[in-house]
């Protein structure tokens, strides 16, 4: 099947009355291409998949089949607003499958990054194909693909992650709804669809989540540290009217401890490290310089709210040569 472009002269969707005739176009389109049949959707959350779950949702309601796999490496409180939105407010055929411990024990020990996003990408493979083997008159399925994943696998710059990564016994005819938009045009479309502001304005997230955050051997307590100090951070950022203006921040807890001192006892525990950045286009990144109140604010909640963490440090290395993310 030949893949379907943006005409030259779409115009830019950029108000609700644009979002809301493209959604009326794709309900119609989605209509005629699945007509009574059942779809498939990898449901993560993330910006994309939500928009194409809520179009589809629109379009033929229960035969769409969303798929939620939990990796135990997503945010605090991101599987929970999935199941809220999607299945209590849409009334979504959702599937909800908690593998943490599947995902923690295959990580266990493994410390090359190389190696951790392996497992990590292969597992989440694995486990939406068992969900999809169980599952009876599937033909199609759902991807959150955009333009940009178009435009960047054809200048060769990353893959555009499709069908291609499922086992062959598990091939399906692909439904891209918002394949022509760019990402602010999905915000856009996704506000008029009426999902929440803190998904549809979500700040990036990368596929191997917190795992990639937690550097070195994934352990459960280091990891709860990250997932607890980051859940802080955006609290912060979004009582201090910075999310949605800030590209992206998160904390990174690094597998090595120092010394401190607490009740008058010394302690022997990890530092968090706070990273907070802007960019365009993520090739060239620099750092957001927070106000000091809020540094030292956010200082103290986090060493005194989430155990195994006596130093708080900020990232200042811009990209190049630091990377966004530390693995
Ligand atoms: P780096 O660390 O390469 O990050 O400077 C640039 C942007 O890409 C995100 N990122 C990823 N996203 N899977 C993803 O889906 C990944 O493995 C991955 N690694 C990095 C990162 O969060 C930043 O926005």
């Amino acid at each position: 099947m030949q893949t379907r472009r943006r005409p030259e002269n779409m115009e830019r969707i950029n108000t609700p009355a644009l979002a809301q005739a493209f959604i009326d176009e794709q309900i119609k389109e989605i209509k005629e291409q699945v007509g009574d049949k059942k779809v498939l959707l990898a449901l993560s959350g993330g910006v994309d998949s939500s928009v194409v779950a809520a179009l589809l949702i629109k379009a033929i309601g229960q035969n769409l089949v969303c798929v939620h796999v939990n990796h135990g490496l997503l945010r605090k409180g991101e599987p929970e607003q999935v199941i809220k939105v999607f299945r209590d407010e849409m009334n979504a055929n959702l599937i909800y499958v908690d593998a943490t411990d599947r995902f923690l024990d295959k990580l266990a020990g493994v410390s090359d990054p190389e190696e951790k996003r392996h497992i990590i990408g292969g597992e989440f493979i694995e486990v939406f194909a068992e969900e999809a083997r169980k599952l009876d008159g599937i033909e199609f399925l759902a991807q959150g693909t955009i333009w940009p994943d178009i435009l960047e696998s054809e200048a060769g710059i990353k893959a555009h992650h499709n069908a291609g990564g499922l086992p062959e016994d598990l091939q399906f005819e692909l439904v891209e709804p918002v394949l022509t938009l760019f990402k602010d045009e999905v915000r856009e479309v996704g506000r008029a669809l009426g999902l929440p502001a803190g998904m549809v304005d979500r700040q990036p997230f990368p596929g191997p989540g917190l795992g990639v955050r937690c550097p070195g051997a994934i352990t459960r307590d280091r990891l709860e540290a990250v997932r607890e100090s980051d859940a802080i951070l955006r609290e912060e950022f979004a009582k201090n009217g910075l999310e949605g203006k800030v590209w992206q921040y998160f904390t990174v807890v690094p597998d090595f401890k120092s010394t401190g001192v607490k009740d008058g006892k010394r302690t022997f525990d990890w530092p968090c490290i706070i990273r907070a950045i802007n960019t365009t286009d993520v090739m060239e990144v620099t750092v957001e310089h927070l106000p000091a109140e809020l540094i030292d604010h956010l200082v103290q909640r986090i060493i005194t709210e989430v155990p195994g963490i006596n130093r708080v440090l900020y990232d200042f290395t811009p990209k190049p040569p630091a990377t966004v993310e530390y693995e």
